[in-house]
């Protein structure tokens, strides 16, 4: 090992020994065989490690809204790290993280007033998925236990979100997860949507089969719905005309709670600072992470409505009301990183500009309808999913190969979910750079062919 590691620092195309780092959601040989290392990124820019730029097309991992390395973002982080590097979050708290909370509320439609930080997304939900049974518990009925999430779902890794989330691989090598689960049918539908921009117009019945999972469990044992207002890491499925709208009056006449997970709609992805605005729904808890620092410091937390909120605050005054926490929750680093990141989107007004910008990105992409292998495009917002027809030998391998064709010979930064491409630009994006990323998307594709 000593001397491999040796050998690796001696080659200066690879900076170090390879093999210790096991990294997530990743092929991992196939990785090291040819590793895609980004040294450094500006803007719209990542900047790969034999020093070539790249545009980035997938703002990370939908999380750089504000673009990369933004100057007051970086400044607040530096004056944070040099004034108070971390205060413990339980029984003790620090400024920033109360006038944070305040600025994300006074984001958020109607009463979601109250904010609980963690680190991530899959963190959030967990977060929320406990505070939903923990909320029928303190008013006493601790019978609602099942949670319903939806086929295709994507809510993270933790346990609650891997079981309450919808995609095979990730929940088939995890054995049970938890009990009490079950899930609402995928709202995608290719024969009946297929290249539609924004919600398709067909599928918003779907949501009447809360319904019937309703008249199955009984509406008294189910606590909370979870389900993304836009499934995105699954490849881009836009909700329905009227989908989201049914689900809250059904979870509405059945006193069950609805959880948006926005951790990648949230701070301007499909225009608004929520998709819960977008669609003029108000669920009773919100996930965020990933845009709330522009994904400079990890961070992620839970909206929460009033009347969810107020529900715990009623025992005596000395007890903790909610048994949940983590060291790093509103940590001063993440605060510091999310109120600059929130001064971005205010002051450049990114969430109207990401609005303005979705035909003109819609029209964009839809440019490649033809193309050889496209089965489907749907758009809304800024963001995009391309599905591509698996090759005979293998599903995923032209989408893997779409993406490290465009990271090695057309300079792009893209994300694969198996044969679907997927595209989140930076809300900084111009109009020009949206027809780049389109062009070198529609190269790839044909050499793909
Ligand atoms: C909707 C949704 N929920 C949760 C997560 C998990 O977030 P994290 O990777 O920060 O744990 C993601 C990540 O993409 C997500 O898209």
């Amino acid at each position: 090992m000593a001397q491999a590691r040796g050998q690796a620092q001696a080659r200066t195309t690879i900076p170090n020994d390879l093999a210790p780092y096991w990294l997530p959601f990743t092929p991992n040989r196939a990785f090291k065989r040819r590793p895609r290392l980004i040294a450094g990124a500006k803007d719209m820019h990542y900047i790969a490690a034999d020093g070539r730029r790249l545009i980035d097309g997938a703002a990370g991992l939908w999380c750089t809204n504000a673009g990369h390395n933004r100057d007051p973002i970086v400044a607040a982080i530096k004056a944070q790290a040099e004034e108070l590097d971390y205060a413990p979050a339980f029984q003790f708290s620090h400024p920033k993280a109360f006038e944070l909370a305040a600025r994300i509320a006074a984001l958020a439609p109607a009463d979601l007033d109250h904010v609980f930080f963690c680190n991530s997304g899959s963190e959030a939900v967990d977060t929320a998925l406990k505070i939903a049974l923990a909320y029928h518990n303190v008013r006493g009925n601790a019978g609602r236990v099942r949670l319903i999430g939806r086929e295709r779902g994507y809510h993270g890794v933790g346990f609650g979100g891997v079981a309450v989330g919808g995609i095979v691989a990730n929940r088939r090598q995890f054995g049970a997860l938890m009990a009490g689960v079950d899930h609402l049918p995928a709202t995608y539908n290719r024969a009946e949507q297929a290249f539609s921009v924004g919600e398709p117009d067909w599928g918003g019945h779907l949501a009447d089969e809360l319904d019937r999972l309703v008249a199955l469990h009984d509406a008294s044992t189910i606590a909370a719905v979870i389900v993304e207002p836009v499934a995105a890491s699954t490849g881009v499925l836009p909700p329905p005309k009227g989908y989201l709208q049914r689900l809250r009056a059904i979870c509405d006449k059945h006193g069950i709670l609805l959880i948006f997970d926005e951790v990648i709609t949230g701070f301007g992805r499909l225009g608004y600072a929520f998709a819960a605005e977008r669609y003029g729904v108000v669920p009773d808890l919100v996930t965020f992470a990933k845009g709330v620092t522009s994904g400079a410091v990890p961070m992620g937390g839970v909206l929460v409505r009033k009347h969810v909120h107020d529900a715990f605050m009623q025992g005596p005054e000395h007890v903790i009301e909610l048994f949940h926490g983590y060291t790093y929750s509103a940590h001063p680093l993440a605060c510091a990183a999310g109120l600059a990141a929130l001064d971005i989107y205010r002051e450049e007004g990114l969430f109207e500009r990401a609005r303005a910008l979705e035909p003109i990105w819609a029209q964009a992409a839809m440019g490649l309808k033809g193309l050889p292998n496209v089965l489907d495009i749907r758009t809304v917002g800024l963001t995009v999913g391309i599905d591509l027809a698996s090759r005979p030998d293998g599903v995923g391998k032209r989408g893997y190969e779409a993406l490290d064709l465009g990271f090695f010979e057309h300079d792009i930064m893209l994300r694969a979910v198996g044969d679907t491409l997927a595209m989140s630009p930076p809300l900084i994006v111009s109009e020009s750079q949206i027809g780049e990323l389109f062009d070198k998307v529609g190269r790839i594709i044909r050499r793909l062919a």
